[in-house]
Parts: C-alpha cells; sequence; structure tokens
C-alpha cells in the first residue's frame, strides 16, 4: 500500500474478527516497524505480544482491577483534559456512542464500553510497547509514539487493524504478572491489532482533524 493511502485509510479498530493472526505475520510486522527513527538509534522500546490465554487472563485481570478500583498505574502521568482538549475527547465519545447506540444517560452501556477498552477490544492479540525505566524521558516517548503509528501502517499491509490504547496498560502489574514484563520497565502503550470487522458499528467511525490553518503557522514562504 502506498504511504499516502496508508495514512488516509488507517484509523482506530475497536471490534474485531475472532481468527488468530498467525505470529509470523506479526513478526513480519514488526520486523518492518521497528525501522522506526529513535533517537540516536536508541531503539528504547521493549515489545510484548500477547495472544490466546495469556490475552485472555489479562483481559480478565483488567476487568476485575478495573471493577475494584484500585491497583492503576501510579507511575503512568495522566492529567485530564481542559478546554478544547477535553472537548474534542466529548465528541469523541458523543460519535462512537451514536454509532453504537449508546444513550449519552445509560451508565451501564457506557460502563461496558469502557471495559471493551480495557480487555483490547477483544481483538485476538495485543502488542505492548515498554520502556526500561531508565530510559523514561520525552525522548523516549516520542520514540514509542513513532513506533506505535509505524506498526499501525505496516499492519495495514496484512490486512490488519489496530487500536493505539492506553486502557490496555493502565493496570501494569497485572502485564508483569502474567505477561513476564519485569520491574524495571514500564509498560507505556497498548496496541490491540487482528482483522477488522466491519461490521462492527464503531468501526465506521472516521474521526474529524482539525484544518491545517488552525494549528499551522508558516514563516518565509511569501
Ligand atoms: C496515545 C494514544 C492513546 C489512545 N488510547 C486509546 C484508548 O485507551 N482507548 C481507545 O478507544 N482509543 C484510544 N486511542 C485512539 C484514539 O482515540 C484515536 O486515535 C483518535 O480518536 C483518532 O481516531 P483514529 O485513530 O480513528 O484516526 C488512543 C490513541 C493514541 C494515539
Amino acid at each position: 500500500m502506498d504511504v499516502l493511502k496508508a495514512l488516509q485509510t488507517r484509523k482506530s479498530i475497536r471490534g474485531y474478527k475472532p481468527d488468530p493472526v498467525p505470529k509470523e505475520i506479526i513478526a513480519k510486522v514488526l520486523e518492518v516497524a521497528t525501522r522506526a527513527p529513535s533517537a540516536l538509534n536508541t531503539q528504547p522500546w521493549q515489545i510484548t505480544v500477547i495472544s490466546g490465554k495469556v490475552l485472555d487472563e489479562i483481559r480478565q485481570e483488567n476487568i476485575k482491577a478495573l471493577n475494584v478500583g484500585t491497583g492503576s498505574a501510579q507511575e503512568i502521568i495522566r492529567k485530564p483534559f481542559e478546554g478544547i482538549y477535553r472537548k474534542r475527547q466529548v465528541d469523541l465519545a458523543i460519535q462512537i456512542f451514536q454509532l453504537m447506540g449508546i444513550a449519552r444517560d445509560d451508565k451501564e452501556k457506557r460502563a461496558q464500553w469502557m471495559m471493551r477498552g480495557f480487555r483490547y477490544f477483544d481483538a485476538p492479540a495485543a502488542i505492548v510497547l515498554s520502556l526500561d525505566k531508565s530510559m523514561d524521558s520525552t525522548l523516549a516517548l516520542c520514540d514509542i509514539g513513532v513506533l506505535c503509528q509505524s506498526i499501525c501502517l505496516a499492519a495495514l499491509e496484512f490486512g490488519l487493524g489496530t487500536c493505539i490504547e492506553d486502557q490496555g496498560i493502565l493496570f501494569p502489574d497485572i502485564l508483569r504478572k502474567l505477561a513476564g514484563i519485569p520491574e524495571f520497565n514500564l509498560p507505556i502503550m497498548g496496541l490491540a491489532i487482528g482483522y477488522p470487522d466491519w461490521d462492527f458499528p464503531a468501526n465506521k467511525l472516521v474521526t474529524p482533524r482539525e484544518a491545517l490553518n488552525n494549528n499551522t503557522k508558516w514563516y518565509g514562504f511569501e
């Protein structure tokens, strides 16, 4: 697939077919995606690919932890969004809930939707990107971001959909316990990966973007 087409067609996939993704295919995606640039070529990422029984156990433990309401990552910095950023967050929720037929005041269905994220959207596989804690810097976070997008784009070539999602790593101790992520590694981002179920309503969403004029300034082109 042409790069521009890949950038234009990638979107977050939140409903997957149950078909498993062969290990060799995910390995190919990762081999290409890890050509991603990184600051000083440090390649600070540790990659954990999870499927099958282990992923099912992680889903179950995540939901348990979510329901108990404790044990989430104090290590991970998350600030509430404000202003235009909060508005965009709310707009996204409205768009998804509309597609999914979830009423604004239906707390039960909204909670169930949130749980899907903590279950990696029931995808057949998940990828967790971690950093050695000694590499926890803005540069390394940027490197993880570049790798995330590279994985999403490479996946398209194999007919795979992805959703980058921090919900999947908000209970890092569960990942440490069940997926062997060592204490000195900090899970930074998760990705659901699998074959998209195009009949799943939320997969129809095409999210808007701010017009370039509103966030880009040009100098010296006159
Ligand atoms: C760093 C990051 C974290 C994200 N976390 C979540 C998440 O926890 N749950 C979710 O449903 N989507 C998550 N997303 C997906 C975004 O909501 C999505 O990228 C955005 O709405 C734009 O839509 P698009 O990916 O379809 O273009 C995340 C995306 C990024 C880049």
